[in-house]
Order: structure tokens, then C-alpha cells, then sequence
């Protein structure tokens, strides 16, 4: 969506509000031994406080309040009885629908102390969506987003998932326009004051390729490196966007 009122924008920074909320419980009880079907537990208790529903069990009928994705699983993780064990890399990623309105947003969270690879990862998930932040203003091209993202993660030596990528939002999950994180030159479209996208890098330490595991949701790497990923829901200015989700 595009916001053109106040209004629109308090509805959007409300159910942002709870995504974070959201996400920041699930974090501080991330520990070994919890399962990911009680970290979902966790985001489906928050939601239901605030009177947001899950986006995704909504739209997509998925079987979980969150995608809970651990080690070589990047994105669209099910939660269950995988039990969390010290050295796991964990992408938390929520999205809330509220009157209407819907707020995207992920991090990655490390279980106890993990491997410098996979800490330098997730470090770069966020550094990469950081230059994409710095990329994306009114009058910049939609494929400027991505270029700045693929240059970030290639300089830490790691890939972007190509098949995988951000998103307009807001009245919906995944609205138009795709925010590749790679330059794809047919993202021509400018962007303009109001827009609202989710921004998410989706990387790994191996070759960036991918499939959809046999549950039919979970995307791994094919070569079962590890993945990171880091998003927010944000609304494009003249300068700096604003982040719906911080
Ligand atoms: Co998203």
C-alpha cells in the first residue's frame, strides 16, 4: 500500500508495534531445550493480547502463528517438536494482521554461543538490511534495494537467496511491488513517499540455492549451509525510511 492519511499510518504503526512485540518475546526465550511449537505458542499469545491475528495462517493457511526456521532452513519454517540445541541459528519471522492492516518482520537469533561463521551471518543479515535501508528513498528505482543488499552480502563473502525477497505490504501480506535482493534491472519502478515494503534479506554461507522441504512450507539450502535472514516493515521517504517495525 501506499499511505496517503494518518490514519493509516497509526493503524500500520499499530500492528507493527505488536509484531515487534511479538518478536522480542520469542527472542528472550530462546534458549536449549525449548521447542519452536513453544516459541509459537509465545507469538500466538501476544497476538491474541493485542487482538491481531497470524497473516500467514490467515492468507495462507499455514500451520503455525510465525515461521520458526532453524540452521539450513532460511524461510516459511513450521513449528513443532524440534527441541533447541546450543549452537542453533534461529530466523523468528512474524506477521500480524490487525483491522485490516498487516506488519512483517524477522530476525535471527543465535541459541547460546554459535560458530563465528554463523554469528558473522547473522551479523550480515542485518548490515545488509541496513544498506538496503540507505538505498531505498523516493526517486530511487526498486532494483536499487536489492543491488545494495547482494553488494553488502558479497562482501562478507556469502549469497542472497535469489529465489526469495521482499515485499510491498500493509492491506495485505505480500503485495506488489517484489523487492528482490539481488539487482534485478526489470524493478524499474520508482519508489514514492508513502510506500510501504517489507525489506528482507534472505542469505546464506553456501551457493544461495534452494527448495521447498517435503512439508510443503519450509525453504532449505540445498546444500544445507546455514541461513540468516532480517526484515522490517518500512515506509519510504524523502530521506532515511521510516521503520514500522523498530
Ligand atoms: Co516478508
Amino acid at each position: 500500500m501506499s499511505i496517503q492519511t494518518e490514519e493509516e499510518l497509526r493503524q500500520l504503526r499499530i500492528v507493527g508495534m505488536i509484531v515487534r512485540k511479538a518478536l522480542n518475546a520469542m527472542t528472550g526465550a530462546v534458549e536449549p531445550g525449548i521447542t519452536t511449537a513453544e516459541l509459537d505458542a509465545i507469538c500466538a499469545r501476544v497476538l491474541a493480547e493485542h487482538g491481531a491475528t497470524s497473516a500467514p495462517r490467515k492468507v495462507y493457511n499455514f500451520p503455525g502463528t510465525c515461521c520458526i526456521s532453524v540452521n539450513d532452513e532460511a524461510i516459511h519454517g513450521v513449528p513443532g517438536s524440534r527441541t533447541l540445541i546450543e549452537g542453533d541459528l534461529m530466523k523468528l519471522d512474524v506477521t500480524a494482521e490487525k483491522g485490516g492492516y498487516y506488519a512483517d518482520a524477522a530476525v535471527t537469533v543465535r541459541v547460546g554461543a554459535v560458530s563465528e561463521t554463523a554469528s558473522a551471518l547473522a551479523d550480515c543479515a542485518k548490515s545488509a538490511f541496513q544498506a538496503a535501508m540507505r538505498a531505498a528513498k523516493a526517486g530511487s528505482r526498486v532494483f536499487e534495494i536489492g543491488r545494495a543488499v547482494q553488494r553488502e552480502v558479497r562482501r562478507h563473502g556469502f549469497s542472497v537467496l535469489p529465489e526469495y525477497g521482499g515485499h510491498g505490504i500493509g492491506r495485505t501480506i505480500h503485495e506488489l511491488p517484489h523487492v528482490a535482493n539481488y539487482p534485478d534491472l526489470t524493478q524499474r519502478m520508482r519508489l514514492s513517499a508513502g510506500l510501504v515494503l517489507a525489506v528482507e534479506p534472505i542469505i546464506t554461507t553456501g551457493s544461495g540455492r534452494s527448495y521447498v522441504d517435503r512439508d510443503g512450507w519450509t525453504v532449505r539450502t540445498s546444500d544445507h549451509s546455514l541461513a540468516a535472514h532480517y526484515e522490517h516493515t518500512v515506509v519510504i521517504t524523502k530521506g532515511a525510511p521510516y521503520l514500522i517495525t523498530a
